[in-house]
């Protein structure tokens, strides 16, 4: 028979278990825990998102919620960690006006038009709102970099299925033109993460030459300083072969998922297969001068549209310098791993970002 002890300690050794797979999924690129990885994001995640219909998506409860629900999680969580650092404006409206709704996660106090800005831009297919773990992962890098003077702002576009292209980008426009040329801020880094990164590499597309489903157009002295694309949606029309299949069953992203709200982005595939929607369709003569100086791209090499996202590096001829790939990381780590500061900050997301916005 079992004695009372033995299960005391085994239950004890649970949250070791725990702790242990937890840090393995932080450091992300160990080749060691790759099984264990497997294993999880298999089982728990990308079968859920593989075998998802339409339908089954709207019963992600990440679907219905608001940004003042959102923001208030994030700031439950972080607040009570050692070594908080404060969010000056946390939370403070910037616009909200029918046209455009933008926050800031945190604004510099007594800001200046020459202080840092990100301009961030939300990942989870135009199908979800902002999720709390992206708020945090901002914060956390806010947290890292220690400086005063920066601010970020966060993009609240509407999502699909009820806005479909080009509702987001229109709207994401508009408020980059408020801050820039309105208002002239000139330190502006762009960043986005998955389909918040098809949305800056069309916006910055959008400021070098005007798109013309894109009201606000906005001059091409006012694009960014920076950008950072972290996993950018460059395909709407992917084609199920090559990494798709290949990384299938170690990334979080499906093929199947990523068909399903590439259609619900818009449902005409002829349109999909162009620039504004998928920026892979392009010639490398699209791209002359798009793109600021400083520039990063973050990708997981073990990711499904990795193949995509390296074809369109090469066609917009980003430098190879500017590409970052993680050794086995999936897709979009930027938005995961953030149980806390310290579990983040050992991810090579933040570890980039950080080394990045250190020296812009
Ligand atoms: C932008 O902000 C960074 C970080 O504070 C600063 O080092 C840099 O000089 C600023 N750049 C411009 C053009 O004002
Ligand atoms: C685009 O934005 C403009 C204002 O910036 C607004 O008047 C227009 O209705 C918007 N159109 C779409 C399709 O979102």
């Amino acid at each position: 028979m079992l004695s009372l002890k033995f299960i005391a300690s085994c239950l004890l050794l649970f949250p070791k278990i725990v702790q242990q797979l937890a840090f393995h999924f932080t450091v992300g690129s160990n080749i060691r825990c790759l099984d264990v990885r497997t294993l999880l994001r298999c089982v728990l995640v990308n079968h859920a998102l593989n075998y998802a219909k339409p339908y089954d998506l709207f019963l992600a409860s990440e679907r219905w919620n608001t940004l003042p629900n959102t923001l208030a999680k994030a700031k439950k969580a972080i607040e009570h960690e050692r070594g908080y650092r404060p969010l000056p404006n946390y939370g403070k409206p910037y616009l909200n006006n029918g046209l455009g709704h933008a926050t800031w996660i945190v604004e510099a106090p007594d800001r200046k038009p020459s202080d840092p800005i990100i301009f961030y831009l939300h990942g989870g297919g135009f199908f979800f709102p902002t999720f709390d773990s992206q708020v945090k992962a901002l914060t956390y890098i806010y947290r890292g970099l220690l400086n005063d003077r920066l601010s970020i702002l966060l993009v609240d576009y509407s999502i699909t299925p009820e806005a479909k292209y080009p509702v987001a980008l229109n709207q994401t426009a508009y408020i980059y033109n408020q801050l820039a040329v309105k208002e002239g801020n000139t330190n502006i880094t762009i960043l986005g993460d998955s389909a918040g990164g098809n949305l800056a590499i069309v916006l910055m597309k959008h400021i070098k030459t005007p798109i013309e489903a894109i009201i606000t157009t906005i001059p091409p002295e006012y694009k960014p300083q920076a950008a950072i694309l972290v996993s950018p949606a460059t395909c709407l029309v992917p084609k199920l072969k090559g990494s798709f299949v290949t990384n299938a069953k170690s990334d979080i992203l499906s093929f199947n998922t990523l068909v399903l709200v590439a259609k619900m982005y818009h449902p005409d595939e002829k349109l999909r297969k162009t620039l504004p929607l998928s920026p892979l369709y392009s010639e490398p003569s699209d791209w002359d001068g798009v793109f600021p100086e400083k520039l990063l791209v973050i990708a997981g090499e073990k990711e499904v549209p990795i193949d995509d996202i390296l074809a369109f590096t090469r066609v917009a001829k980003i430098k190879e310098s500017d590409v970052s790939i993680e050794p086995n990381g999936w897709h979009d780590e930027f938005m995961f791993y953030t149980h806390n500061y310290h579990f983040y900050a050992k991810t090579w997301s933040y570890h980039k970002i950080c080394e990045f916005l250190r020296k812009t």
